[in-house]
């Protein structure tokens, strides 16, 4: 059932600069304000309205003739993000001074403010980095770490979270394991077991990504951080494959570190990251990059970890506005479609092109947004080209072709997605 409910000032501002007044180059829906609220308002079981996220669609500058496939690696931004950073921008080509440029300060604090209660923490445990690579790189780097001590990472880790470390290791001496999960996991349990037996006394930090960008296997990073808690181990969980793409509430999941990337699947402004500390956790986390801004008092992890020199503020500025358009939805809503999205892809494939075989699990709760599949006889690299040459979709051929659909695709593009691979790929 749909319901129109009342929405606060700031969210009725956001959507009417989801249909009017659009300094956007490209056309905006033409949808009267009211139809926009019907049809973008929250509503339970959005998910399921192909009709909804048609809309959806539409607030994306990517034409007719492409279907983007690829939010584990970059992702387009809606209208009003871009209009934001576009506005921001402009302005600051003419007008650099002190004067214009006081807004940005109070622009971050709100958008930090934003980001906090759309993760369920509080503002204080939040900053802006540049990406993920950035935000994984001050946490790596910023703990006290001695030779006799054990850093525990999951194999399937990007090299921010894994090179880091292995070079950190090399300068000051303390050891890396790393923990392999199975290939076809066939329950949650099957996630955990590795890292519950290779914790020892001498482990400080478990450090994981929480979506793999390479298997898209998902790990149960509550009850994995919850196990690091009982051992009185600190749990750093790469967001990258989840801001954005998961019902993400970082109170419940009780890490000490989560790092993100705006331009994935957070639809947000290019070149913004994000960084979580909890609170009692600031206390073991050294800055190791400091600039204009820092104090030694400074008490929030947005001062104490980003100040990270003269930034582009412009796009900074789109952050905000990229979380009221998650909220406008709704972060459950964008969840179940981009599991139902990934569940109808798996399943279609399964029924037509059953020479396919999956690296990533069928099961939603092994997996996320990620689906890599294997081809029985081509190249990945030679199948992509084809993929996006001769049929417009943008995958990625990372350890066979990996998929990641967002809400800006619908059910229609998945059937193209499907027949383009029942030609190309075998
Ligand atoms: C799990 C994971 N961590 C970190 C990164 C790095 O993200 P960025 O290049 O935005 O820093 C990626 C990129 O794909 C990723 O998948």
């Amino acid at each position: 059932m749909k319901t129109k409910t009342a929405l606060p000032a700031e969210r009725r501002d956001f959507l009417r600069k989801l249909g009017v007044g659009s300094l956007a180059a490209w056309s905006l829906p033409s949808l009267a304000f009211e139809t926009q609220l019907q049809t973008i308002a929250p509503y339970p079981g959005a998910a399921a309205d192909e009709k909804y996220w048609q809309q959806i669609k539409k607030q994306f500058a990517v034409p007719e003739n492409l279907i983007m496939l690829n939010a584990a690696n970059l992702c387009p931004a809606p209208a009003a993000v871009n209009d934001e950073v576009r506005k921001m921008m402009l302005g600051l080509e003419k007008d650099v001074s002190f004067d214009f440029r006081s807004q940005f300060p109070d622009k971050r604090k709100k958008a930090i403010e934003a980001l906090a209660g759309y993760m369920n923490v509080s503002g204080a445990e939040i900053g802006i980095t540049r990406n993920t690579s950035e935000s994984n790189n001050i946490v790596v780097n910023g703990l006290d770490l001695k030779p006799e001590d054990e850093i525990l990472l999951w194999d399937q880790n990007h090299p921010s979270n894994s090179t880091t470390w292995e070079q950190r290791a090399k300068r000051y001496g303390f050891t890396v394991k790393k923990v392999g999960v199975p290939a076809a996991p066939q329950s949650v349990e099957d996630l955990i077991k590795p890292f519950r037996d290779a914790i020892t006394s001498k482990t400080k930090v478990i450090a994981f990504s929480h979506i793999s960008n390479t298997s898209g296997i998902a790990l149960p990073a509550k009850q994995l951080c919850a196990l690091a808690a009982e051992k009185n181990v600190l749990s750093h969980l790469d967001g990258a494959q989840s801001l954005g793409a998961v019902d993400l509430d970082l109170k419940d999941i009780g890490c000490d570190f989560y790092t993100s990337s705006a331009h994935k699947w957070f639809m947000g402004p290019l070149e913004n990251g994000v960084l979580y500390v909890k609170k009692e956790s600031m206390a073991n986390l050294w800055p190791n990059i400091i600039s204009a801004g820092w104090k030694e008092s400074s008490q929030t992890v947005d001062e104490k970890y980003c100040m990270l020199g003269q930034r582009n503020e412009a796009t900074m500025a789109g952050m905000l506005e990229t979380v009221q358009f998650h909220q406008t939805i709704g972060k459950k809503n964008v969840a179940d479609r981009v599991s139902q999205l990934n569940s109808y892809l798996k399943e279609q494939i399964k029924s037509k092109i059953p020479q396919i075989t999956f690296v990533t699990p069928i099961a939603p709760e092994l997996s996320g947004g990620v689906t890599v599949i294997s081809l029985p006889a081509k190249k990945p690299a030679d199948v992509a080209k084809v993929l996006y040459q001769t049929y417009g979709i943008a995958a990625a051929p990372t350890g066979g072709i990996r998929m990641s659909p967002h809400i800006y695709n619908t059910m229609s593009d998945l059937d193209k997605v499907v027949n383009a691979l029942k030609e190309a790929a075998v």
